[in-house]
């Protein structure tokens, strides 16, 4: 949830802490800190409740001396509001060390009790503070921040990533993970830690993954990585496989906005070099054959945007893999006693790789036994590092609090999982087809985008003031319902609900009133008679009850023009591939309406970007 960074090397790092949070503050933007041990060897820190933004303001009105080696944080609050004095970084050993943190320090009550009865009072609310005093109590004791660092960590229970460093050690900054993301970067006489790499990708492409409850110490020449008993330990490297202009806006107005439009090229490259002869063939599930054949069930687990692709998954797995499917959430999985062992493939589905209530979700998987793959669109995050396999989605870096093309990538992913599964089993029949359906979907979405954009967005214009939308669909445009609802919740702070078209006469058309906007998925006719039909006898008794229908249907169907109020069309695609095209309108709706609102479409009130609590 809280963006960190942290660097050590010849420059003054306050520029290059504040440029990492910048592209951090996805992760939390409700304050921000910074510390910096300047060239006299003094720790000065500012922090600032608000944006980014306020935090600079103040150093450009009373400028906080530069130093060579800082950490900063951008905040999303857990404990204490958000306050300038609840911001990180806290400060302990009478102001000389600093710590920022991100995740929750589950026994922090029994530990600040302890520091009490010692005398040590705390100016804040934050269990990051009690981190704070106890480090700094370590310290007195050793006068090395490493021993002390270690020792602290080993107290800690719960979830976190942790930095600190001490102006009696300037050149040096410590940091620690336990379920909670940290990588290293790798420059030239000079190295950074960040939650993601977007904290350093400007400096360098070069990072380290730092596993579970490791310990790293960075000066600008060494980087070490140790266990938490401080044996050394290797830490796995990569290369950042976009550069810092793919997480920049770049022209356009939100980062959302960009997202959105990204959607052609995400979908591309997440099926690039996944066909081979004419058939899906996911090269990271190379030896797994014997697996997927094995497996009688799988559980697709995720959060939020990604388990509405999840549900999307289970018809697409369950059509050509022929298993049963089942999809969980994952802050509900581990609290019961699910029927799983290794006749079970559990699927997590995860933009980020460390929303925390997926990641506990894969590790109870393993545990109870069961195989783990992971979907993700994040390199060297916690999720795939977690589990047996992973098939990453090639959507580039997602900044926007909104998920836009890592869904229609993760779509995308399952779709390839499905028919991957499919062929490996025997059970997938029309491979030429559906690979045809694949390699045209791309061009559709541009298509979507380019033909309706601005028909969505003058329609979100008329409708700024509506204080409640619905949304319907059957089979996969159930799950886009729910997507549609979320998007339009999340960034315009309207409520919107989606729903099984058919649930609707079980209660919810008492919502139904003059004038009530209802978004209707209508899937193809050319799949289904049946469905179609269904779909719309429902449009018809909304409308009966006063409905204003915005129908998103594909081109050339008739059979809805009598009964909408307004068609949002989509291009002809097979049934598994619509949701895709379909979600795109439901996004530039919610963008649309929310920037007629006057609203901050990238941050939205009370989220970040990246759940890591539970
Ligand atoms: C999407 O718009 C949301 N911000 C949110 O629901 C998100 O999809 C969810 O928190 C899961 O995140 P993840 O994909 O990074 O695990």
């Amino acid at each position: 949830m809280c963006g960190i960074v942290g660097y050590v090397g010849p420059r003054p790092s306050q520029d290059i802490l504040l440029a990492g949070l910048a592209r951090l503050e996805y992760r939390g933007y409700d304050s921000a800190g910074i510390a910096v041990i300047d060239e006299n060897g003094s720790l000065g820190m500012r922090k600032k409740a608000g944006k980014l933004a306020m935090l600079r303001d103040s150093l450009t009105d009373a400028a906080l001396a530069d130093g060579t080696t800082g950490i900063g944080h951008t905040r999303w609050a857990t404990h204490g509001g958000p306050t300038d004095v609840n911001a990180h970084p806290h400060l302990a050993d009478d102001d000389k060390l600093a710590v920022i943190h991100n995740g929750i320090i589950e026994n922090f009550a029994a530990l600040r009790d302890e520091l009490a009865a010692e005398g040590v009072s705390f100016r804040s609310e934050t269990d990051t503070e009690v981190a704070a005093a106890l480090l700094g109590r370590e310290y007195a004791k050793s006068g090395d921040l490493q021993q002390a660092f270690r020792n602290v960590v080993n107290r800690l229970e719960g979830a976190f990533t942790l930095l600190a460093m001490h102006q009696d050690q300037p050149g040096l900054v410590v940091g620690a993970r336990r379920n909670s993301p940290l990588v290293i970067g790798l420059g030239d006489g000079e190295n950074f830690l960040g939650s993601d790499v977007a904290a350093f990708v400007e400096h360098t492409r070069k990072a380290l993954a730092i596993g579970q409850d490791q310990i790293v110490a960075i000066t600008p020449s060494e980087v070490t990585v140790t266990d938490f008993d401080g044996v050394v330990v290797e830490a796995q490297p990569f290369d950042v496989s976009w550069d810092a202009a793919a997480a920049e806006k770049g022209g356009w107005s939100s980062f959302m906005a960009k997202e959105v439009a990204e959607q052609p090229e995400a979908v591309a490259n997440t099926i690039r070099g996944r066909i081979q002869d004419g058939q899906v063939v996911i090269p990271e599930l190379d030896g797994l054959d014997d697996l997927l054949i094995g497996i009688n069930r799988v559980i697709i687990t995720a959060c939020g945007t990604a388990s509405y692709a999840a549900l999307v998954g289970k018809y697409a797995v369950e059509q050509w893999a022929r298993v049963p499917v089942d999809v969980e959430l994952a802050h509900e999985f581990r609290y019961r006693d699910p029927v799983i062992g290794d006749d079970t493939l559990v699927v997590s589905i995860s933009q980020s790789g460390e929303t925390m209530d997926t990641l506990m979700a894969v590790k109870y998987a393993r545990e109870r036994g069961a195989r783990t793959l992971s979907i993700c669109n994040t390199q060297g995050a916690t999720i795939p590092r977690e589990s047996d396999a992973v098939v990453y989605t090639h959507a580039g870096p997602e900044v926007a609090v909104a998920s836009t093309k890592a869904f229609s990538a993760q779509i995308t992913a399952l779709l390839l999982l499905g028919l991957h599964m499919g062929r490996v089993r025997g059970t997938a029949s029309d491979a030429a087809a559906d690979v045809a359906e694949l390699q045209a979907l791309p061009e559709k979405v541009a298509q979507v985008l380019a033909e309706e954009n601005d028909h969505v967005a003058q329609l979100a214009g008329w409708m700024a003031d509506t204080r409640s939308v619905l949304f319907l669909g059957r089979h996969v445009g159930y799950p886009i319902a729910l997507e549609g609802a979320l998007k339009l919740k999340e960034i315009s702070y309207i409520h919107a609900e989606g729903f099984a078209a058919g649930e609707l006469k079980h209660g919810p058309i008492a919502l139904i009133e003059p004038g009530q906007p209802v978004f209707v998925l209508v899937p193809s006719p050319r799949h289904s008679a049946l469905i179609h039909s269904k779909v719309v006898s429902n449009i018809q008794e909304i409308r009966a009850r006063g409905a204003r229908v915005i129908v998103v249907a594909e081109e050339g169907d008739a059979a809805v023009l009598p009964y909408a109020d307004e068609v949002i069309r989509i291009p002809l695609a097979g049934a598994l591939f619509e949701p895709v095209l379909a979600v795109v309108p439901l996004q530039i709706f919610a963008m649309a309406l929310a920037t007629a609102k006057g609203l901050d479409v990238d941050q939205p009130r009370n989220l970040a970007k990246s759940v890591t609590v539970e």
